[in-house]
């Protein structure tokens, strides 16, 4: 078999002529598959090639949380540490995507992490934390997120975590002290967890408390009960001089933002799940999914988002942070009627319509045909 390589209209270096040429030869070997299809199966990191990650670890932090380490492909333009990533994963066949803070700080081995608490009932925490293992890929976003330290840093700081809500917070601590100067802000860290057993990096918080880095407040609910906001002049009396970064349950974050906002008090928050006003015990009704590209017909009740019910029935869904702030999952609603699941707003698109949704927010209130 001879290949001919096409005429070059102006001269081509020698490296890339040869390797443009070596790489239609291969094409044409492989055909009907694409190269790169090829490629994806022996170097699916490679640059060029849609994100993805390599599971290189899996350990344990608590009973119920674990941390995965992941090689991500070349094309990783790395991280603010606070922020977080998108993964897809494939759970039972079909492909899911959740948002992960980053927990690393700087690695040598360009590798990333993210911390994940399985909930109850969570199908993908789940899947992560117990059954997913090294060597495994997944998909990648890129990095994303404002909930990153200020530059110049305060002077003094207040972190409020629960739970995995720890999980930003560690990434920031560990980026700020494996700097190379030393950190001069004060930081006091409140966190609360079930149990002592059940504080994610509890070692690690510990150890920079003794090394007096920070300044470490924990909170055990069994023992000591829910943190009550209106302790927090108690436990921090500076608190106004502070600047307070918080992430954790819908409750803590609205009761944190309740207690700073009318004094004035700057607040930083993460929330992991939007707050929804509807849920499966109000009885709306919902309705009958079309989607118009892949025709798959889907029944979801008025307090599911679109995103998990298509999902769920096995429809590539575009998607992001799933709380309704990126809105990397808008599609258009060609007719039907769906409701704002944080306000209980409709939005209803006559016949023809390309009324854009917010699908990871948005529930189904009615027939709705969606272009997808
Ligand atoms: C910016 C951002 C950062 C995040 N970082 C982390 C992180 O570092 N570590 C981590 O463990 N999780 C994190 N999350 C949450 C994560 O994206 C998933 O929501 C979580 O893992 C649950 O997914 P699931 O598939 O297991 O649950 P699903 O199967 O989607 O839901 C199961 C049940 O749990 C409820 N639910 C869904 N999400 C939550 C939630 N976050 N809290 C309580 N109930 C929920 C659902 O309504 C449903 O009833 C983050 C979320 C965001 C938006
Ligand atoms: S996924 Fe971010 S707005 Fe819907």
């Amino acid at each position: 078999m001879s290949t001919v390589l096409p005429r070059a209209a102006a001269p081509v270096p020698f490296g890339r002529s040869l390797r443009d040429g070596v790489r239609r030869l291969a094409e044409a070997a492989v055909t009907p598959l694409e190269l790169g299809d090829v490629l994806d199966v022996f170097h699916p990191l490679r640059k060029g090639a849609d994100l993805r990650g390599r599971i290189v670890s899996v350990t344990a932090e608590t009973a119920d949380a674990a941390t995965l380490v992941i090689k991500p492909g070349k094309d990783w333009a790395g991280h603010v540490p606070g922020q977080y990533v998108r993964i897809g994963i494939d759970v039972d066949g079909v492909r899911l995507w959740r948002t992960y803070s980053l927990t690393h700080g700087p690695r040598a081995d360009r590798c990333i992490s993210i911390t994940v608490k399985g909930i109850p009932d969570g199908v993908v925490s789940n899947h992560l934390v117990r059954k997913v293992r090294p060597g495994q890929m997944i998909q990648l976003g890129q990095a994303a997120g404002d909930f990153v330290l200020a530059d110049p840093m305060p002077a003094k700081l207040l972190m409020v975590t629960a739970g995995s809500g720890i999980t930003p917070v560690i990434g920031m601590l560990r980026g700020l002290f494996a700097r190379s100067e030393r950190i001069t802000a004060d930081i006091v860290v409140l966190h609360s967890a079930l149990s002592r057993a059940e504080v994610i990096f509890g070692d690690e918080l510990r150890q920079y408390a003794a090394e007096g880095r920070l300044r470490l407040v924990e909170l055990h609910t069994d023992t000591h009960g829910m943190l009550d906001v209106d302790d927090l002049d108690t436990i921090v009396p500076d608190l106004a001089e502070r600047v307070t970064y918080a992430c954790g349950p819908v409750g803590l974050l609205d009761a944190l933002e309740a207690h700073h906002e009318p004094k004035g008090l700057p607040l930083h928050i993460e929330r992991f799940r939007a707050p929804m006003v509807a849920n499966a015990n109000d009885g709306q009704s919902g309705g009958t999914l079309s989607f118009t590209k892949s025709g798959t017909v889907v029944e979801a009740d008025g307090a599911t988002p679109i995103l998990d019910a298509a999902e769920s029935a096995g429809v590539l869904m575009p998607s992001g942070c799933r709380m309704g702030v990126c809105f990397g999952c808008v599609l258009p609603l060609r007719e039907g009627a769906v409701r704002d699941l944080r306000n209980g707003q409709l939005t209803i698109a006559a016949p023809g319509d390309g009324v854009i949704i917010q699908t990871c927010i948005s529930a189904a209130a009615g027939p709705c045909h969606i272009d997808n």
